[in-house]
This record gives structure tokens, sequence and C-alpha cells, in this order.
């Protein structure tokens, strides 16, 4: 066990990584200060709130305003640890947008002092940790950073990749084990007295390229596997055959344990961090590239097959159930399921399209909104005077939906709900 941590923290994003975080270090008595460039944020979370769902969370967050733990502001203050938990999605060119880390970066160069620890959680390319601290360092040349004075670095900056499971975020971030890559061991073994503080999984100590390499591979992983799976639906739609059916006999074996089809790969993780990779080794990346395409193009798929069935009735109406890019979320970026509806609604404007989510509150998601043809209601409604029903997303209200009658109605399951 080494050394326990003393001191203030500066979480630098409080989003679905970093208010977590905060919280998780605030109710095991840290002080923690909430960074964010959204004033919504501040709001909600000074008022004790979480902007957004997160089984757990919110009874967290109001535990550790009301003790006084978790305060939340826009300013960057002086702490003795930053954790940088802000955006990290790609150009159109899918190259990496590290334009928050490098402000965040910037937001901290002015506040930090000597002995403070830096730790990047942001899924990052291969080298992003080293250029917070040259960036620091550019803004700092009174400090030693570890990029330029290896065994007697005044500040301490290491790469903590974060591998929580939304949904279950509250649990995983402290069972799941950690890795921790500093720029040198001293480095690592100072982020970790950090983590030390909520961790129960174990923590792993390396250097910070190897800990960004291995996060992004964690993600690329699921990609190759997801498209896998999907490449399995599209063949076995061709050959007339049930797909679940095939996997589930497939995964009798010993060795072998195929993922589940879907509309496609959502969210900011999974389809992102493999182009991470992909940029940094091009020349060798053929798989992952091949997978990001049959993932990218599953929407397509779903939604052509959808307008095919569709043209055999005069004035249909199709009701697609689930929108966020995974079940029992809120949160919809990157969701595939948003894509086919949008696929859908644009090929056939007089056709009507009713969507249906449990997690949508307040305005619908993308440019579904603004879609003249596209209509939100209830499930059972929706279904109801559906004649084409397309389960996009498998939320646990909808599982239940079996029990109506789907007599007459072309359905599409593109996660196997109903079989
Ligand atoms: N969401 C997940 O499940 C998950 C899991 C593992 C890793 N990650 C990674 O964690 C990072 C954060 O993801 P997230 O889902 O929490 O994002 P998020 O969008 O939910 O939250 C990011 C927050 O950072 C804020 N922000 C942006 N620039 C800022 C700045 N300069 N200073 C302070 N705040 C700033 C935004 O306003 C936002 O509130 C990303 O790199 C992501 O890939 C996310």
């Amino acid at each position: 066990m080494g050394k326990a941590f003393n001191g203030r923290v500066a979480v630098l994003g409080l989003g679905y990584v970093g208010l977590p975080t905060a919280v998780a270090l605030a109710t095991r008595g840290v002080d923690v200060i909430g960074v964010d460039v959204n004033p919504k944020t501040i709001e909600a979370v000074s008022q004790g709130r979480v902007p957004f769902v997160e089984p757990d969370l919110a009874v967290g967050v109001s535990g550790a305003v009301a003790l006084g733990r978790l305060t939340a502001t826009t300013e960057t203050p002086e702490a003795e640890a930053y954790i940088i938990a802000v955006p990290t999605p790609f150009n159109p060119d899918r190259s990496a947008d590290l334009t928050y880390v490098k402000a965040a970066a910037e937001q901290i160069a002015p506040r930090i002092q000597p002995g403070a620890i830096v730790i990047l959680e942001s899924t990052s390319p291969p080298g992003t940790t080293e250029k917070v601290s040259r960036w620091i360092g550019a803004l700092r040349p009174d400090l030693k950073m570890p990029h330029n004075h290896d065994g007697m670095t005044e500040v301490h900056v290491a790469h903590c990749p974060e591998r929580v499971l939304p949904g279950r975020i509250m649990i995983e971030i402290v069972t799941n084990d950690r890795v921790i890559g500093g720029m040198t061991s001293r480095c690592s073994e100072r982020a970790a007295e950090l983590y030390r503080v909520f961790a129960q999984g174990e923590i792993l100590l390396t250097d910070a390229a190897t800990a960004e390499m291995s996060k992004l591979i964690e993600n690329a992983y699921r990609d190759v596997n997801i498209a896998f799976a999907n490449e399995l639906s599209m063949i076995c739609e061709e050959l007339h055959l049930d797909v679940w059916e095939v996997i589930r006999l497939a995964n009798r074996h010993p060795r072998v344990n195929i993922l589940s089809p879907g509309p496609g790969v959502g969210g900011h993780c999974i389809p992102v961090d493999p182009w991470f990779i992909i940029g940094a080794a091009p020349g060798v990346t053929k798989l992952l590239r091949a997978a990001r395409e049959v993932n990218d193009h599953k929407p397509h798929h779903v939604a052509n097959a959808v307008i095919a069935s569709s043209e055999r009735f005069r004035e249909p109406v199709i009701s697609c159930l689930g929108l966020s890019f995974k079940a029992d979320v809120d949160d919809f970026r990157e969701s595939p399921a948003i894509e086919v509806v949008e696929l859908i609604a644009s090929a056939r404007p007089e056709v009507t399209v009713l969507i249906s989510d449990p997690f949508i509150n307040g305005s619908i998601p993308g440019r579904l909104g603004e879609m003249s043809n596209v209509r939100l209601e209830p499930a059972a409604d929706a279904v109801e005077r559906a004649d084409i029903v397309v389960l996009l997303v498998e939320h646990e209200k909808f599982r239940s939906l079996r029990h109506t009658r789907f007599g007459g109605k072309v359905v599409y399951d593109t996660r196997g709900v109903w079989n």
C-alpha cells in the first residue's frame, strides 16, 4: 500500500466520467472542485443536481455538495491534483480533436504549483499525455515538467484511462482494475496515491503511452468483435437464416463467444477510439478500418431493409423504438438508432415515422426534431399504430412489448429481444 493522497483535487470536465470521479473522491473525504465550461452544468452541480441520467450518481452529487466536499465553478482553481476528463472527439477527417485537452492544460498552467499531479483521464491517442506536459511546460517554463526533467520533475503527469460502462458507472469506477501510466515511474506512483482513495480494483502501473494504447485497444477489440456479429447478421439475412439461433449454437463451443448484432455501433468511445490507432499507424490497421466500415454501414443496411418493407404498404406508419446509443441510458451521442431513423425519414418524407424512447427528456435529439414526418409517441401507442415496428435499442421497458399484439405488422428486431 503506497502513500495516501492529501490535498484538493480539481476535476476538469463534469460529464459522464468527470462527475462520477469527482463524487467518488468527494464522498471519501477529499475536497473536490469541479470545473466545467458549461454554466448550466455548474449551476446544476452547485445545486446538487446531475445534468444527465446515471444510476446512483444523483444521490452522490447531492450528498457531496451538501457536505461541502464538492463545489463547481467555471474557473480552474489552484489544487494539489488536476484530473482532465474533457471530450476527445475526432475531426471530420477522423484525426483526434485534442482542442479540449489542450484548453484544459492551458487552464491548469497558470494555477499549478510544484508538487502537483496532472492526470489525463480522457481517452487519447498515444503521445497525448506527453503533449499535456509540453503544453503546461510551454506556459510555465519555471516548472520542471516530466517531458524534459526525467528524474527531478516538479509536476507529475500521468494517463489514467477510464473504462466505466454507462449505466454502471458508480459501481465500475470503484471496482474496475485501473491502468495508470506515468510519464516517469514517480509520476505513476503519485497518480496511484490519488486513485487509491476510492479504487478497489487492482492498480496497474505502466508508462503513459502504453496506458494510452491499452485503453484504445480495449475499444478497438470491442469494435472488431461487434463488427463480426454485425457482418454475421447481414450474411444470415441474405441466406434467410436466423442469426440469433446461429450465434446461440456457435456459442455452445467452449472457446467461442460471439457478441450480439445491433443497428450499428454508437456512443463516443467505440466508434471513435479505433480511429486514434488507425491515425497513429495507418499502414498496418486494415482490420480496424474494415471493422469501422462494417459497423458504420450497419445503420444503412437496417434503414434500407425497413424502406424496402415499407414499399408494400400504401400509407405506412413506421415505428422506431429506442434512440439512445445503448440500452437504458439517456446518452444519444453518435447513436446508430438516430441515424437509422434519419435515413428512413429522409428517404420517405411522405411516410409517418413514430419514435419512442423513455429516456428522451425534453427535445428530440439530433436532426430528428426538425423532420416534419417524425413524431414522438409513447411506445405502446407507437406499436399500436405501426405497420412496421423497428426495435433499435433494447431498453428494459420495450422487452415486455412482445406481449402486445404484433399481428399483421412487419417486425424488424435489430437486437433480438423479441425472438
Ligand atoms: N462516457 C463514457 O462512458 C466514457 C468511458 C470511458 C472514457 N471516456 C472518455 O472520457 C472523456 C470524457 O468523456 P465524457 O463522456 O465524460 O464527456 P462529456 O461530454 O459527458 O463531458 C465532458 C465535459 O467536459 C466539459 N468541458 C469541455 N471543455 C472543457 C474545458 N476546457 N474545461 C472544463 N470542462 C470542459 C464539457 O462541458 C462537458 O461537461 C472522453 O475522452 C471519453 O472518450 C468516456
